[in-house]
């Protein structure tokens, strides 16, 4: 737990990748061992995973893709982001550099039944590829996204997760020992309008990751009660943690 909590520091979106490096077998094998560890956010959703050389795929970058597949459930999106940033962190942990890659598409958008989600370019890296300085990264400041109690010191780190075009979607208030996480709808990017709901899900799935191994990290127990799904709010509610720091 710790060692990915340290990640959120070193990881970055990799866009040029070493072609000299490549895998070893033993590094694939990790990568497929580790996918077994990721804890979903939400138990009863099937998701699989390939692993397939880049050139099966759009991606122009890395050495292989990931592509990852799941039932379309409630609350799949925020299940896909929760559970591959877990590998996110761990791969810059074993200098693999990840980049997630919504623009790419695949030939099957199926696979054991399951519809296509999104996949992560993977490839080998140089430990001073990864980042030095997280506060050099393009956020936004603090006070944007976050409302109420900031005594809890995650606040200012929470905020470096990765989301699509860096949209950052995520609103948080803090108060009376409860933080209510949200989704805006208003947002200002490239992606095309009608596929901004399904990328920035995913994103806030990636985003509770952060919270929760930020929340474990500066030891807070949370009781974690995810919100009905929905589209359509300008501020959608997505979960409520109900804080307590332990000891
Ligand atoms: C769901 C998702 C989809 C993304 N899709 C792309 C993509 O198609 N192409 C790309 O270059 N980066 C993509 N990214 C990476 C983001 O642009 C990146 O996370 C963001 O700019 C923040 O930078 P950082 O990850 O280096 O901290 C994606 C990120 C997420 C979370």
């Amino acid at each position: 737990m710790k060692e990915l909590y340290d990640m959120i520091f070193k990881r970055k979106s990799f866009r040029k990748f070493n072609d000299a490096l490549s895998f070893s077998e033993e590094e694939l094998q990790d990568i497929n061992e580790e996918i077994k560890r990721l804890i979903p956010l939400i138990t009863g959703i099937e998701v699989k995973y390939e692993i397939v050389p880049r050139e099966k795929t759009t991606c122009k970058r890395g050495e292989c893709c990931l592509l990852i597949y799941s039932e379309e459930k409630e609350h799949y999106l925020l299940n896909v982001g929760y559970m591959f940033e877990q590998l996110d962190l761990y791969l810059a942990s074993r200098n693999i550099g990840v980049c997630w890659y919504g623009m790419g598409k695949v030939n099957e958008t199926q696979y054991n039944n399951l519809p296509y989600v999104i996949m992560l370019a993977l490839g080998k890296a140089e430990e001073n590829q990864f980042r030095k300085d997280y506060r050099k990264s393009k956020r936004k400041e603090t006070s944007d996204i976050w409302k109420g109690d900031l005594s809890f010191e995650i606040a200012e780190f929470v905020k470096y997760a990765p989301s699509a075009c860096n949209t950052q979607p995520w609103r948080v208030v803090c108060e009376n020992h409860t933080l209510k996480i949200y989704r805006i709808t208003e947002i200002k990017s490239i992606i095309p309008k009608e596929k901004v709901s399904f990328y920035n899900s995913i994103d806030m799935g990636i985003f509770l990751y952060f919270v929760e191994l930020a929340l474990s990290h500066n030891k807070i127990s949370f009781q974690r009660t995810l919100s009905p799904e929905n589209n359509e709010a300008d501020l959608i509610p997505i979960g409520i943690y109900m804080l307590k720091k332990e000891g």
